[in-house]
């Protein structure tokens, strides 16, 4: 079963729509059709589960803190229909001891104990969409149980699904483990960010540079700069490990910088485009901007977080005249930070689109972008992501930022 609070969602799938484009839609279809998954909006069915995986959101406040909320509200619903002989596992990115302080209490009111009456553990959900190599069956899983028998079950269960179950001695290291990994992530970003800001000034190609740094068989793993960082996880998750920091009188010096670094991106790309449109001498002010990608990374639909929303933001303040272009988002969804954006539909990118346009630039890197043909036929086009490294015509309109 699948159970979420968006009607429209639990519809969408009972109608035979998906809407995650890196789901196979014809195995999801399949099991619905055959009943083998059912979704529903019913929460008053989740005493039919004997596991319960929890996967709700974990945001960030306006102020930056850890938003809970989405995980309370379901450990209660939870607990509505707790019964003997269930598990319950939270999937969720969070800081460690989430699991022990916001779901085990809701559970425990309930008069069942844990480790007797019901189970729990904590098991990080590691995904990479748009990844053709790796599928939620091939990925570890590191799992962490409340006590013995309660990691004992949720080992049990994962086993089914997953290539390798990685147990772990409590759930406080699973949540950790999680937020180490996205951590990871979001520093080396940060570090090849402020390494392509410097190598540029000094004519060095820092696509390059790793490319070469790369073939060191050990010690090094590749990692490239962007126009900002994106998603709903890596600019998102090591903020909990910030704040929980706080809580305890200590920093995440690391955390904090590369956040600083990473969300500098998109102003230093707008400031790249103001030089190379002075080059032409024309000023972002009523210049014609297509922005090629609006997802947060290259063939996915998922624009959580993308900065090029915050592109979007900073070209308007400046009086460009924007449009975008992105298959896999046809209109420009509102978003919680950019509700002033207008509503703007993908543009098809024809010889003609292109040759209107003052500048292009590259967010996102889809594999669907003819970029031969985008080159060709743009004046100028600005790159954020090295997309356009092999083409070799017409290599003079193309910069990067
Ligand atoms: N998507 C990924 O690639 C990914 C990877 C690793 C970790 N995560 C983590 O997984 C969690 C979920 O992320 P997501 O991308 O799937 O989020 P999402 O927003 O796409 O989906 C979460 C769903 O939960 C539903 N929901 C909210 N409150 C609910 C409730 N009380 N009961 C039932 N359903 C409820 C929402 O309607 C929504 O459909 C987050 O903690 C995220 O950090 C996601």
């Amino acid at each position: 079963m699948g159970f979420d609070v968006d009607r429209s969602k639990v519809d969408k799938l009972n109608a035979g729509e998906n809407y995650i484009k890196h789901i196979d839609a014809l195995a999801l279809t399949a099991l619905i059709r055959e009943r083998r998954f059912e979704p529903t909006a019913d929460m008053s069915r989740l005493s039919e589960a004997d596991c319960i995986i929890i996967c709700v959101p974990t945001p960030l406040t306006e102020s930056r803190d850890p938003d809970l909320t989405y995980v309370k509200a379901t450990a209660r619903s939870i607990a509505k229909e707790l019964r003997a002989g269930q598990l319950v596992v939270l999937e969720s990115t969070s800081f460690p001891t989430t699991t022990r302080t916001a779901v085990w209490p809701v559970l425990e009111a309930t008069g069942l104990r844990c480790g007797s009456d019901y189970f729990l553990a904590f098991s990080p959900e590691r995904e990479d969409p748009g990844n053709a190599r790796f599928q939620a069956a091939t990925i570890p899983k590191v799992v962490g149980g409340f006590e013995e028998t309660s990691g004992d079950l949720a080992c049990a269960l994962y086993a089914h699904a997953v290539v390798e179950v990685v147990r772990v001695s409590s759930m406080e290291v699973a949540e950790a483990c999680k937020i180490l990994e996205n951590t990871y992530r979001a520093v080396n970003i940060a570090l090849v960010n402020e390494l392509k800001i410097l190598y540029d000034k000094i004519g060095i190609d820092v696509w390059e540079v790793i490319d070469a740094a790369k073939t060191k068989p050990f010690g090094f793993q590749a990692f490239y700069p962007g126009p900002g960082l994106g998603g709903h996880c890596i600019p998102v998750d090591p903020f909990y490990l910030t704040w929980l920091a706080r809580q305890h009188g200590e920093r995440t010096r690391f955390i904090e910088l590369a956040g600083e670094v990473n969300a500098h991106m998109p102003q230093y790309v707008v400031n790249r485009l103001a030089e190379f449109l002075n080059d032409q001498r024309k000023p972002i002010n009523g210049s014609r901007v297509s922005i090629l990608g609006v997802a947060y990374k290259k063939d996915v639909n998922d624009p959580r977080e993308s900065p090029s929303f915050e592109l979007m933001k900073l070209l308007f303040a400046r009086g460009a005249s924007l449009t975008y272009s992105d298959p896999h988002i046809p209109v420009l969804p509102k978003m919680r930070h950019y509700r002033d954006l207008p509503v703007l539909r993908s543009q098809t990118l024809t010889a003609e689109y292109l040759g209107a346009q003052d500048c292009v630039l590259i967010a996102t890197d889809h594999s669907s972008f003819d970029y031969h043909f985008i080159v060709e036929h743009s004046t100028m086009v600005l790159d954020t992501r090295n997309a356009t490294k092999n083409v070799s015509r017409g290599r003079e309109k193309i910069r990067r930022a």
